[in-house]
Order: structure tokens, then C-alpha cells, then sequence
């Protein structure tokens, strides 16, 4: 079986003001009914998968516990981080916790707060790299991009993977790249966007990180020797996860191992990072606009309009993004989307 290990520790700026460093993205019902979380957790059931092992901040330990309940999930565990040190020593510490049990596991490393509109696809992706990843591989899944998109990694495909059917060998990862480079890798087609999904064996992921960045490993191995653990939760040692240097999968070991493999699949994935990639999902009317909530719209196009108490009203515009919470109202155009998170590092400093 595989393990589902879900790393829900984002804070989500950019969906300011929705998303807030208390109620995080992953928390929120963007795409439809679920949250983000619940969703993610429901992709990948029983009896193809073992029970999810989450790891998020200790912050966050009610907002997942209640969430999965209302959900019915049980998770294998709860970790809990007492503060971020990125994607790379999260996923040690879920290695460390899965190799406590007998075994060989595999564990499919997903961020919490992703789209994937076809799961079937999905799934069918982490059939095709099981082999692989049991035989000592570390599976990635590209996608294959439709815009020069700065803000995600990439993956420079190979020619096959050894004998594994449908998988491609890694070139080189190349992580958040210019404008220019995003452009250049649009109109070659051996470049695939890093979705940030992995699939692994949990020894394989430790002997790739342990060559790389053993003061993590060890770091994560005293954190998890002296957790404190009750019915719920596995709460990290503090001061030894702090001491951990912090960095993410994509650094610490996909862009160095000479074990990385990729799965190219096509599952209408979103990572739903900014305001513009909730109009892409969401449902349009006949002038391109997707509104949420109580809003009136006249000679409006391509505007996304979300309020979640008041009546809100646009008029005259085109391509702009218009939250409104209880508290706080964002105005932007798409090509903005992305400085909202100075926006909330501005009102962080400011207190
Ligand atoms: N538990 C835990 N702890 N989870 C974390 C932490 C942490 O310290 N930091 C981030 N995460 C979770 C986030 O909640 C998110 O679900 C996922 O890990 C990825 O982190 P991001 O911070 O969103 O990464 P990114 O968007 O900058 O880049 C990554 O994802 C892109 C695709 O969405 C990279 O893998 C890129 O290469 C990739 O293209
Ligand atoms: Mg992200």
C-alpha cells in the first residue's frame, strides 16, 4: 500500500484576503464543496491507498483534525510542525514515521491545496510509477504547460525511464526560472511543469536526503525521537525541527539525485496559487465572468468578483479580481494577482 503523506503547511498569501494565515488556503472550499484538504485526502482511498499521515503546523492542528473528521477520514497520524522549515524536512520526518513500522513503504508526497480536475488520471499516474518508486526511483509528475508560467518549477524530461512503461527519465529540474526561460521552455516540448507530487519509497527519500543534507536528517530524527504524542497528534521537539535547515523537496534532493523519473499526465491540475487561476476554474458566464456570492455585474468581462457578505457591484470594468470578506476588500488585475503576497507582507510589518 501506498501512503498518502498530505504537507498542508502554506500560508496561501496570494488568496488574501480569503486566505488568511489562521485559515489558510487548504482550509478554504475553493473548488467546490470539499476544502482543499478534504479533497486531496478523498483522492486517494482505501483500498488502494493507506490512511493519510498529514503534517502541518502545530497552528492548524484543529482546523485538519476537524476537517477530516467531518470527512470520516482517519489519518495513520497527525504531525504537527512548531514552526515551517519547508517541504524537504516535512517529508523526513513522514519517511521517519512510516520506516517506525515494518515494511518497505512508499509514500506519495502531495501539497495540500491543489486542483486536480481528472483523479482517474491521476490515480491511473501513481499506478505507472509504483514500480519504479518500489524499486528505488523518485517519481515526479510533469505537466505539460499551457502558458510561460514564472512561478512554477520545471522538469526537463529524459529519454525512457530504464524498462518502466510510461515514465521518462529527469534531465535536470530547474526551479522557478525568468520570464524568459518560462517562455523559452513553452515552445519545447520536453519541459513539464513540477507539480509538486511525488512518489518514493520512504528509504529512498532518506538515502537521497541523508547524502545531500544530513544535518536535516538528523535534525527530523531527534524532532521525531522526542515527540510528544497523545490520541490526536505527534507533536514535534521543538527546539531540534527548528534547528533543521529549512528547504524544499525540489532543492534538497530532486534538482541533485541521480534517481529522479517523471510521469508526464494530463489530470487538469491547478495549484491554485493566485486569484487568476480561480477565474481559470471557474465557471463563466457569456462575458468570460465567474462571480461567487451576492454580486451584480453590468458591462463587466473576464472579471472575477467573490463576496462572501456584502453586495458588491462592477460596472465598466474588464480583467479585474474583486474579493470582498467581513474585514477586507481587494481590488487587482490579473497581471497583479501575484503581488498580493507584498500586500500581506505589508500588513504583517505594519502590524
Ligand atoms: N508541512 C509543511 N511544512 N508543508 C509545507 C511547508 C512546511 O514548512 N511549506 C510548504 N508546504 C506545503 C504547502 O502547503 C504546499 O501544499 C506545498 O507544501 C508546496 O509548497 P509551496 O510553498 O506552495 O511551494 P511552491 O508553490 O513555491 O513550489 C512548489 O510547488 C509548485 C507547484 O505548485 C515546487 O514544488 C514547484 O516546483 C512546483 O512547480
Ligand atoms: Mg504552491
Amino acid at each position: 500500500l501506498v501512503t498518502p503523506v498530505i504537507l498542508s503547511g502554506g500560508s496561501g498569501s496570494r488568496l488574501w484576503p480569503l486566505s488568511r494565515a489562521m485559515h489558510p488556503k487548504q482550509f478554504l472550499p475553493l473548488a467546490g464543496d470539499l476544502t482543499m484538504i478534504q479533497e486531496t485526502a478523498q483522492r486517494v482511498v482505501a483500498p488502494r491507498f493507506a490512511p493519510p499521515l498529514i503534517i502541518c503546523n502545530e497552528e492548524h492542528r484543529f482546523l485538519v483534525a476537524e476537517q477530516l473528521r467531518a470527512k470520516a477520514i482517519q489519518p495513520t497520524e497527525i504531525i504537527l510542525e512548531p514552526t515551517g522549515r519547508n517541504t524537504a524536512p516535512a517529508a523526513c520526518v513522514a519517511a521517519l514515521k512510516l520506516l517506525e513500522a515494518d515494511g518497505a513503504p512508499l509514500m506519495l508526497v502531495m501539497p495540500s491545496d491543489h486542483v486536480i480536475a481528472a483523479p482517474d488520471r491521476f490515480l491511473k499516474a501513481v499506478e505507472t510509477a509504483t514500480a519504479a518508486a518500489r524499486a528505488g526511483a523518485l517519481v515526479t509528475f510533469g505537466i505539460t504547460p499551457d502558458r510561460a508560467e514564472a512561478g512554477y518549477g520545471y522538469i526537463k524530461a529524459g529519454s525512457p525511464f530504464r524498462d518502466g512503461e510510461g515514465l521518462r527519465g529527469v534531465e535536470c529540474f530547474v526551479e522557478k526560472p525568468d520570464r524568459a526561460t518560462a517562455e523559452a521552455y513553452l515552445a519545447d516540448d520536453s519541459y513539464f511543469w513540477n507539480s509538486g507530487i511525488f512518489l518514493f519509497s520512504a528509504a529512498a527519500y532518506l538515502a537521497e536526503l541523508e547524502r545531500a543534507n544530513p544535518a536535516m536528517v538528523e535534525a527530523c530524527r531527534r524532532a521525531l525521537s522526542g515527540a510528544e504524542r497523545d490520541l490526536t497528534f505527534c507533536r514535534l521537539a521543538k527546539d531540534a525541527f527548528v534547528a533543521s535547515p529549512s528547504d524544499s523537496i525540489d532543492y534538497a534532493v530532486m534538482e541533485k539525485t541521480a534517481r529522479a523519473a517523471m510521469v508526464p499526465v494530463d489530470m487538469g491540475w491547478n495549484d491554485v496559487g493566485a486569484w487568476s487561476a480561480l477565474w481559470d476554474i471557474g465557471a463563466k458566464d457569456a462575458n468570460g465572468n465567474v462571480v461567487h456570492g451576492d454580486v451584480v455585474l453590468h458591462d463587466a468581462r473576464n472579471v472575477y468578483v467573490r463576496s462572501e457578505d456584502h453586495l458588491v457591484a462592477v460596472t465598466g470594468l474588464e480583467n479585474v479580481v474583486v474579493v470582498a470578506t467581513d474585514d477586507a476588500i481587494l481590488v487587482t488585475d490579473y497581471s497583479h494577482v501575484q503581488d498580493v503576497r507584498q500586500v500581506v507582507e505589508r500588513l504583517k510589518a505594519d502590524g
